[in-house]
């Protein structure tokens, strides 16, 4: 399944239509009607893919009942620590981003400036040319000033659209009241003295006009130096893969990924229909899959193939615990998620009955890893200088596994293939054509039928 994109800048229309307040506070490019496009204050003109929609706590129930049927692929909600992320995040594929919030993420302020700045958000609010409600223009800027003085790269976008948005501020009385009624003057402050030296940001220093601003400062110097960089992210405000439960959407089953462990790729949907169509003439195809993660790409095997006997490896407890649990939650408990590496925890009597060994194992070299570094670790570095050694342990061990006929299905990359499809000619596969994606390749090699 492609999740399709939806127009995001249709989605506050269809909100409001079905009764939410919606502020957009950047994002929709172009007019709701498809007119020409507008350059609204408080963004870069140009498509955005990312649109944050600041609405009412009290309507975040209607609202979810608008965005959840849209066919996301990714989502997650974070409130955090000290309300640092009242959101909801969610991902099409091919890139667009919709954030929703309830409150401004502002943390740590106290919660009293949090209202302040939200409030100042919705008052002076007013429906724009281009159909959307945005904030007060001078609202919009004490928010982007207290998010610019945040470290992290996502606020960097919050700095350039201070810059932007300042040369279109009339009425700097207003922007000052604004911000001694959310006690941030020092924030506002420091960033017109920032963008008037033209510096790249404001950079660390004093933003709440009060004692609590030690507490700021306090989290924003552990942000600088903390590890491990899950909580550095948290206390960033910046969401990101891995710090939260993930929903994820493979073929049509919802799965969760907890932190630290894998979250399905869209290519997950490309395995599971390479496989399926690789089972598809046998009846009571035994499959294993090994390196299952959450047991994302197993179960939706076994929606497909009720006869199936599906059985995965994990090495990682904690993703064995989410795929049990994502088991029970989708009712196939019949798949049986093993703890242990490659092919080791597998019952000792299906020797020789598999029919097909899938595995997305870690494969990344050590360099291409570190170009990426989001990814937990042990979850796509793969063993070895060429990445493969995981993969080519499981080739050799699944030589006891498989079925006459059998075969494997392996996911890495192209250029791996070139040199690893010769290895598995000598271990007495044939290596077959495989399905591109990319960069990657899911590749099949049987063995030869009896
Ligand atoms: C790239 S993830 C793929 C997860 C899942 N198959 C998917 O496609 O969404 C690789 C998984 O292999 C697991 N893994 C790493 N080494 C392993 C080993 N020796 N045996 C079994 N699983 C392993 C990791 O913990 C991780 O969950």
């Amino acid at each position: 399944m492609q999740s399709q994109a939806p127009n995001l800048v249709s989605i506050s229309a269809d909100l409001e239509a079905a009764g939410v307040r919606v502020l957009v506070l950047r994002g929709g490019i172009g007019s709701r009607d498809g007119t020409s496009a507008s350059s609204a204050l408080g963004h870069s003109a140009g498509a955005d893919p990312t649109m944050q929609l600041l609405i009412p706590k009290a309507h975040l129930e209607a609202a979810l009942r608008v965005i959840e049927p849209l066919s996301w692929r990714y989502s997650w909600v974070h409130t955090g620590l000290l309300r640092l992320l009242p959101m909801r995040y969610y991902w099409w594929d091919g890139g667009p981003e919709l954030e929703l919030y309830w409150s401004v993420p502002a943390s740590p302020l106290p919660p009293a400036a949090l209202r302040a700045l939200t409030c100042s958000l919705w008052q002076g609010a007013e429906q724009m040319p281009d159909g959307f409600v945005r904030p007060d223009p001078a609202a919009l800027l004490v928010h982007l000033a207290v998010q610019s003085s945040r470290p992290g790269r996502a606020h960097e976008d919050d700095w350039a659209r201070f810059l932007e948005s300042r040369t279109s501020i009339d009425d700097w009385a207003r922007v000052d009241d604004i911000a001694r009624t959310a006690r941030v003057s020092r924030a506002v402050g420091r960033a017109r003295v920032a963008a008037g030296a033209g510096r790249e940001r404001p950079g660390p220093g004093p933003v709440y006009d009060g004692a609590w601003d030690i507490v700021w400062r306090l989290a924003m110097a552990v942000q600088a130096r903390a590890r491990p960089r899950r909580l550095k992210r948290l206390l960033a405000g910046t969401p990101w893969f891995g710090d939260a439960v993930i929903r994820c959407r493979v073929g049509e089953l919802e799965v969760l990924a907890g932190p630290g462990v894998f979250v399905p790729s869209p290519d997950a949907d490309l395995f599971v229909d390479v496989a399926s169509k690789r089972v598809e003439a046998l009846e009571r195809p035994t499959i294993v899959e090994v390196g299952t993660g959450c047991g994302a790409i197993a179960l939706a095997l076994a929606a497909a193939r009720p006869d199936a006997e599906i059985q995965a490896t994990e090495l990682s407890h904690s993703a064995v615990r989410w795929a049990r649990r994502n088991a029970r939650r989708l009712a196939l408990q019949r798949v049986r998620f093993n703890a242990g590496s490659l092919l080791d925890p597998l019952p000792l009597g299906l020797r020789g009955q598999v029919d097909v060994i899938i595995a997305n194992l870690p494969y990344f070299p050590a360099r291409d890893y570190a170009a990426i570094g989001s990814v937990p670790r042990g979850t796509i570095q793969g063993a070895g200088e060429d990445g493969l050694g995981l993969i080519r342990q499981l080739a050799r061990d699944a030589l006891q596994y498989l079925r006459p006929g059998g075969g494997l299905l392996l996911q890495m990359f192209t250029w791996q293939w070139e040199v690893f499809s010769a290895e598995l000619t000598q271990l007495g596969y044939r290596p077959g054509i495989p399905r591109l994606s990319g960069a990657f390749a899911i590749c099949p090699a049987d063995l030869a039928a009896a």
